[in-house]
């Protein structure tokens, strides 16, 4: 069943939901219907976006801070929108904590302290990347959708355990080589345990707790856009589980010649996805008659995804 890629694994594990896809190809409407969807069946959800344009914001006509905030009506679904800045020092925050609990020479410690109190040095983009960090170690929630930007973006977020756990390893490396002339040894073990959550992220990003879900219009060969996604997420060993076949005419509306000639075109792509993929679950998400704007549509969208075989 699709909604097995979407509950948590087995009790106690928080599943991780990505979508990717193409710009405007649904990936924040789904986003949203699967966290309420899921919150709606009693799950403690957080729906997390990166998207700048705060997409969120529009679909649940609510506004989301940069800090978690309790969607309308429930008490167990959270949205937030990541906020560059804002990671900055929350990433500070916890590095503040991390240094907090570090052993060892307490001048080096006072150091760390001073360096990253006045000077955090993260470009903006890698802190909300750091967040993400945090989240995929967190185990607050049963589920985490998660709602990237549009374009390379969301490769680069759900990529970036694995390259900064390389560059830790090297200064990990090197700052080991001079250690006994240094004395500074906090610092090591300070980068050591961001290696550690780094670690951890990767562990889970190619887990059974993660599900990244392809979200495609069955219009405009479809299948080349999944194959080109699969192939970009193949060297992290991220596994695509389940394609999205979103806005699909229903075909009770299909009555006069141009949407007939439409949904037939949608069919060939349907059966040609179908084919492609064979052991993937694929769900078909129909284009309703409005923009997916406010709760109660959203609700209508969630329907079709938790209903579907
Ligand atoms: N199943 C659907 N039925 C009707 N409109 C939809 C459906 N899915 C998405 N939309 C609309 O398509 C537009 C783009 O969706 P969006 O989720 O912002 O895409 P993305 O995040 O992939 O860029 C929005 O106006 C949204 O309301
Ligand atoms: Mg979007």
């Amino acid at each position: 069943m699709f909604k097995d890629l979407l509950i948590p694994p087995k009790k106690g594990v928080t599943r991780f939901v990505f979508l990717g896809g193409k710009g405007g190809v649904g990936k924040s409407t789904l986003a949203a219907a699967i966290a309420l969807g899921l919150a709606e069946e009693g799950y403690r959800v957080l729906l997390a976006s990166t998207d700048l344009q705060k997409s969120q914001n529009d679909i649940l006509l609510q506004d989301i801070g940069s800090d978690e905030t309790r969607v309308n009506g429930f008490d167990n679904f959270m949205a937030i929108n990541i906020d560059a800045k804002e990671s900055i020092r929350k990433h500070q925050l916890e590095v503040l904590k991390k240094i907090g609990n570090l052993k060892g020479d307490e001048a080096e410690i006072l150091f760390l302290k001073e360096y990253w109190e006045k000077n955090p040095v993260l470009p903006c983009e890698t802190a909300s990347y750091n967040v993400f960090v945090d989240y995929m170690n967190s185990d607050e929630y049963e589920v985490i959708v998660f709602d990237t930007a549009p374009g390379g973006h969301n490769l680069d977020m759900i990529s970036y355990p694995w390259k900064h756990l390389d560059r830790l390893k090297k200064s990990i490396t090197v700052k080991k080589e001079v250690a006994d002339l240094t004395g500074k040894v906090a610092e090591i073990e300070l980068l050591e345990k961001f290696a550690e959550e780094n670690i951890k992220a990767i562990e889970k990003l190619s887990s059974e707790a993660t599900s990244y879900l392809l979200v495609l219009h069955p219009e405009m060969l479809p299948v080349y856009e999944a194959k080109r996604i699969l192939d970009s997420l193949r060297p992290y060993g991220i596994p695509v589980k389940g394609l999205v076949l979103n806005e699909v005419l229903p075909e009770e509306v299909c009555t006069n010649p141009f949407f007939k000639e439409r949904r037939k075109l949608q069919e060939k792509y349907i059966k040609m996805v179908r084919e492609e993929f064979p052991n993937m679950e694929i769900i078909e998400v129909p284009l309703i008659e409005t923009e997916v704007v406010g709760i109660e549509k959203v609700k209508r969208i969630a329907k079709a995804i938790m209903s579907a075989p």
